[in-house]
């Protein structure tokens, strides 16, 4: 399966499903709407296909997606997914990707969707924090959930310690997402809820 993967920065998730070297995906391409991107380098050092789309060029956002849709689509993805990808999509752009969008967010949602999430999360007195992978929708770090992690947190962590441990579990649970929907067994039931099919 061609899997597109679109990024904003550092690129660590990206990275995680190239290194994990899912059988039957190929990763078509990594797209990034900042040319500084570090992603990119890794990418483009492991042989993938990299192009930059600079959201600043376009007029609107409208714009912007319509352009990404036609890049992306050039690859003829599979899946598309969302790695540390720092844009608001349209509901146009997520309509045409229905079911076939990933993203990655920092928190357990649906707690603290939006930025900050570590920040948040210590603030709040919250006691488990963690990752969640799920399908993406018109609203905002609100589509079906398809697999989180949690992790603690300590008396003495920071936005940074915490930060840190919640990474190393999107790491491991990015892939593992990948993995199963490549292997068919991802579906949406009529209630909008994710099933995960048992392995073959
Ligand atoms: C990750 O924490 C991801 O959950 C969030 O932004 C960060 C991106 O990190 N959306 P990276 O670019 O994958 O290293």
């Amino acid at each position: 399966k061609s899997v597109v993967l679109l990024i904003s920065g550092r690129g660590s998730n990206m990275e995680a499903i190239v290194r994990a070297e899912i059988p039957g995906v190929r990763i078509a391409a990594v797209i990034s709407n900042r040319a500084d991107a570090a992603g990119l380098d890794f990418a483009a050092s492991h042989g993938i296909a990299t192009a930059v789309l600079d959201h600043k060029a376009f007029p609107s956002r409208e714009a912007f997606d319509a352009a990404l849709a036609e890049l992306i689509d050039g690859y003829c993805p599979d899946l598309v997914v969302l790695a540390g990808f720092m844009r608001v999509l349209s509901d146009g752009f997520v309509r045409h990707y229905e079911g076939r969008l990933l993203n990655i967010h920092p928190s357990l949602l649906p707690s603290f969707p939006g930025l900050h999430t570590h920040r948040r999360a210590l603030e709040s007195g919250v006691r488990i924090h963690g990752a969640t992978v799920h399908f993406v929708t018109p609203s905002l770090d609100a589509g079906p959930v398809v697999i989180q992690a949690a992790v603690p947190v300590l008396d003495d962590d920071d936005e940074s310690t915490l930060a840190a441990r919640v990474l190393a579990e999107e790491h491991r649970i990015y892939p593992q997402a990948v993995k199963w929907f490549v292997e068919g067994r991802l579906s949406i039931d009529a209630s909008g809820c994710v099933r995960l099919a048992n392995a073959q």
